[in-house]
């Protein structure tokens, strides 16, 4: 019988991150200053991030080498382990082959602390000692909080209103590990005491928090900012992951027939992937599917267009697909997965039809996270539990034809701070949103015109 856990050691472990874009099949566009609609360099980043992201962001090397101190602190849960699913494949009665990588094994419980540990490493190496940012679900809050804590930084973080009324635990280990958290919008920045004018009982969105938290970076000498996905150098952190996958999947004696991920900014489903998407390009056979929420339906829906990232145009203009960055999607629980654009590189990798997207209503997500969890035992995240619904479709689709396809899942993280969201399921009160055109419609009038590059 094939083991249950693929564990690697520590010894094994990439040396290395893998930057997927000197292998891209078309050239990444450039972000934009939106005064110009001129490509921005890197020396106008300066004021919100370090030298050493910002290289990171722009460079065409191939690998960039993973230093000693993050080494030392991925230690603390890394290598993470591929499970074979096996339990779930019994109660499905499928032919297939099901893994996931297990990425809930972090102490914040996600994929976050492997970009945020990085981020964390880089600013202190330049001296920076007070970081704001932003948070949805409060995953990437507390990332953050525990990496700023383990490099004696200061973090602020600007949580999502919503949420942050929600999910008083997640705010509570932010301030466990040191973070200050602030309900988004406050009346400590312009963006955010613009929109409580126009309405006092905002909920917040992801868009309006990053507005919040750029606007203080770059008002501040003694502070810059951090995002936990979307930008290259944060997919580039995450590709730590694919790559002890890969060995991993290579212990199993397995290649991987369909890779499946839940993509909200885009991070954890690139670092997952993108080592694999080198041998898709490469002529190897491999279904490669992003899953998202109806009710933000990004990939599936959205126009590839450039969009301001936040919500008050403060952000440069990146080339994505984007529902527009005044849209405040319906208050579903995947908070994680309510952001109005994606990462230019995935949006990149499936306007080239190299990845496909799939999207899902809230009530068949959770139905497939309660099969999960009465299976192989683990408490998904709702964010997670996108991707588990695809799997679990399409090993249910293996049973009528006979195939015995390898599926491989990206486990972003656990549900352990998300009950507040199982209890709605379970008793029945969870809504599905399905989006009319008219709300996309409305929202798109916010695109900036931008002519064609
Ligand atoms: C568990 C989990 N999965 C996925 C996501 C989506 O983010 P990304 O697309 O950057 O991986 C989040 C974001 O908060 C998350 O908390």
């Amino acid at each position: 019988m094939a083991d249950t856990k693929i564990f690697l050691s520590e010894s094994e472990m990439p040396q290395a991150w893998y930057n997927i874009n000197p292998d891209l099949p078309a050239p990444l566009m450039p972000p934009l200053n939106p005064a110009t609609n001129e490509p921005l360099g890197p020396e106008a980043l300066a004021p919100l991030f370090p030298m050493a992201l910002i290289m990171q962001e722009v460079s065409m090397e191939p690998w960039i080498e993973i230093p000693d101190d993050i080494m030392r602190i991925y230690k603390l849960w890394r290598p993470s382990p591929l499970h074979r699913a096996f339990a779930l494949e019994e109660e499905l009665g499928t032919p297939a082959r099901i893994y996931y990588k297990n990425e809930s094994v972090s102490p914040a419980g996600s994929h976050k602390p492997n970009t945020a540990v990085a981020q964390a490493y880089y600013n202190k190496q330049e001296g920076v000692n007070r970081i704001t940012t932003e948070t949805g679900a409060g995953q990437w809050g507390s990332a953050l909080s525990l990496a700023g804590a383990l490099f004696d930084i200061e973090i602020r973080v600007y949580m999502v209103r919503i949420s942050y009324d929600q999910k008083p635990y997640r705010r509570l280990l932010m301030q466990t590990w040191g973070g200050e958290c602030i309900p988004s919008p406050s009346d400590l920045t312009n963006a955010g005491r613009t929109i409580l004018a126009n309405d006092p009982d905002s909920p917040g969105s992801l868009g309006i928090a990053i507005s919040e938290a750029v606007e203080e970076a770059a008002g501040r000498e003694d502070t810059k900012y951090s995002l936990g996905s979307v930008l290259n150098h944060v997919l580039l952190h995450q590709t730590v992951t694919g790559l002890e996958l890969k060995k991993q999947l290579a212990i199993a004696g397995e290649k991987p027939d369909m890779m499946i991920g839940c993509v909200g900014g885009g991070s954890n489903f690139a670092g997952f992937c993108f080592p694999f998407v080198k041998d898709k390009l490469d002529g190897q056979d491999i279904q490669i599917i992003a899953t998202e929420p109806t009710a933000c339906p990004t990939l599936t829906r959205a126009p590839y267009r450039y969009d301001f990232g936040d919500n008050a145009q403060m952000t440069p203009l990146l080339k994505m697909h984007t529902l527009g960055h005044s849209f405040v999607p319906p208050p579903i629980h995947a908070g994680g997965l309510r952001y109005h654009g994606d990462a230019p590189l995935v949006s990149l990798l499936v306007s080239q039809k190299v990845i496909e997207a799939h999207a899902f209503h809230q009530n068949e997500v959770f139905e497939a996270a309660i099969t999960w969890a009465r299976s192989e035992g683990h408490l998904p995240a709702p964010e997670t539990a996108h991707a588990i619904r695809a799997a679990i479709d399409e090993a249910l689709k293996c049973k009528e034809t006979g195939e015995e396809k390898c599926i491989v899942i990206a486990y972003s993280g656990h549900g352990h701070f998300d009950l507040a969201s199982y209890d709605a399921y379970l008793s029945g009160n969870l809504i599905d949103y399905p989006l009319p055109q008219e709300m996309i419609d409305e929202a798109m009038k916010s695109v900036p015109e931008v002519p064609e590059q």
